[in-house]
């Protein structure tokens, strides 16, 4: 992908604006920006996450715009949402800040956020952009944060060497997948590269109940919050099917961050990690390539849905007109077919928009890319819990507190089940 070196006006020109209007909207946005800089609350730290990031960062530089990063470490926003809060409480909001889907229209909800409309209007946003992905980027039909992308989180990262050498073909079941994890154990490995903090938890147990109950009891459970669906057999076996896949992992996961469970794969020190497809922005840093050095493949018996996160950068209303300027030419980067690309390739994930070619996509986006769509398209593209696209922020905190106390304990399975029910419905009422 050659380096993008878009200005605001070709972006524009591409929305198809009328011409008058494009080179006064482009003319407003240099002059008020020129010499401005945004400040961008973020948890992209790792290296895949921060080359993405850096995307970001070199096209608002070539538009004159200066970064100021303002990373909290911590997968999943756990702590950048705390420090949001704070940063909001004390009247100091950021330019702008990544959040996931029921954050964002929290954050609509409270009336902090600058509309993005005259730019989603720009771009075509209400035709591009999937339903489930505007259910969450836009509050009573206004149009308030940018979607960087699509990832999904019922992924296998697999280390295809190890694979060969043990002679594991791809698992198709989830009966499989956990005879080829006792394969790697019996031989000596670690099977499962693991990472024991309440998100990670979270991201791997939902994608068992998915492969244990289906797309329809996953629904039910994780985000129709029906207790009877919680509170129920399928759910029993969700977790008996958990219990026996965390035999699998090696005895430091606790606290463990998950770019250093995906590393324990690149490195070959672990056949599998379950996590969602950021992960393969590591995988791609350390310059491996997919379906050759290491493999992607749905977590066996999710293939018939796809749970997904999407990254939304949502911009305060700060009232300073030089702000609002370089917010909208964030926006518009964000929305941009190149950016999308460009920075999917970085991330691991696939665009959110589903207009573009995949030919510049590696072979695990550009399957993954198909995969969102029809998912969309058939109503198989499901929240996922652990990344806020299932329930509000309490209703997920209590869903971690319940599946780490499973972890890390000796709960046993009806017991978390009927847990899990109290706690959601606890949090929701
Ligand atoms: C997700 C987020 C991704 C990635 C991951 C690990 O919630 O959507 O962009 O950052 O957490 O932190």
């Amino acid at each position: 992908m050659r380096a993008m070196t878009t200005t605001p006006s070709q972006r524009l020109a591409r929305g198809l604006l009328p011409l008058t209007l494009m080179l006064s909207t482009a003319t407003f946005a240099q002059d008020a920006t020129s010499g401005g800089e945004v400040e961008v609350l973020n948890w992209w730290t790792s290296g895949g996450e921060a080359k993405a990031l850096g995307a970001l960062k070199d096209e608002l530089a070539d538009d004159g715009i200066g970064w100021q990063n303002m990373p909290v470490a911590g997968g999943a926003g756990t702590n950048a949402m705390a420090v949001l809060r704070s940063r909001i409480t004390s009247n100091n909001p950021p330019t702008a800040a990544q959040v996931l889907g029921y954050d964002a229209q929290d954050w609509a909800d409270r009336d902090a956020l600058s509309s993005l409309d005259d730019v989603a209007e720009a771009g075509n946003w209400d035709e591009v952009f999937p339903q489930p992905i505007q259910r969450f980027a836009k509050s009573d039909g206004h149009w308030i944060a940018a979607p960087f992308e699509i990832h999904s989180t019922n992924w296998v990262w697999a280390n295809t060497s190890m694979m060969e050498a043990l002679g594991i073909e791809q698992p198709e079941t989830w009966d499989d997948f956990i005879a080829s994890l006792k394969t790697a154990q019996e031989a000596g490995h670690t099977g499962l590269a693991y990472g024991g903090q309440p998100w990670q938890d979270a991201t791997v147990f939902e994608n068992v109940v998915l492969a244990t109950g289906g797309a329809d009891f996953y629904r039910q459970a994780m985000i129709d919050l029906d207790p009877e669906a919680l509170d129920s057999d399928t759910m029993v076996e969700s977790f008996e099917n958990f219990r026996e896949l965390l035999q699998y992992k090696d005895d430091n996961s606790p606290g463990r961050d998950w770019n250093l469970a995906t590393a324990m794969v690149i490195n070959g020190d672990a056949l599998y990690q379950i996590m969602g497809d950021w992960a393969k922005g590591e995988f791609l840093n350390a310059d491996l390539t997919p379906g050759e050095d290491f493999m992607c493949f749905r977590t066996p018996g999710t293939q018939e849905a796809v749970t997904f996160n999407s990254d939304l950068m949502i911009m305060f209303d700060t009232g300073d007109e030089q702000q609002q300027s370089m917010q909208r030419t964030m926006a518009e980067i964000i929305g941009s077919p190149e950016f999308q690309i460009t920075f999917s390739q970085f991330k691991g994930s696939v665009p959110a928009r589903n207009d573009l070619p995949s030919d510049e996509l590696d072979a695990c986006a550009q399957r993954g890319y198909e995969q969102a769509k029809a998912a969309a398209d058939s109503d198989t593209l499901l929240g996922s819990m652990a990344h806020g696209y299932a329930a509000p922020a309490s209703v997920k905190n209590a869903v971690f507190d319940i599946v780490s106390s499973f972890v890390n304990g000796n709960m046993p399975s009806d017991v978390a089940a009927e847990q899990l029910a109290m706690a959601v419905q606890g949090a929701s009422s």
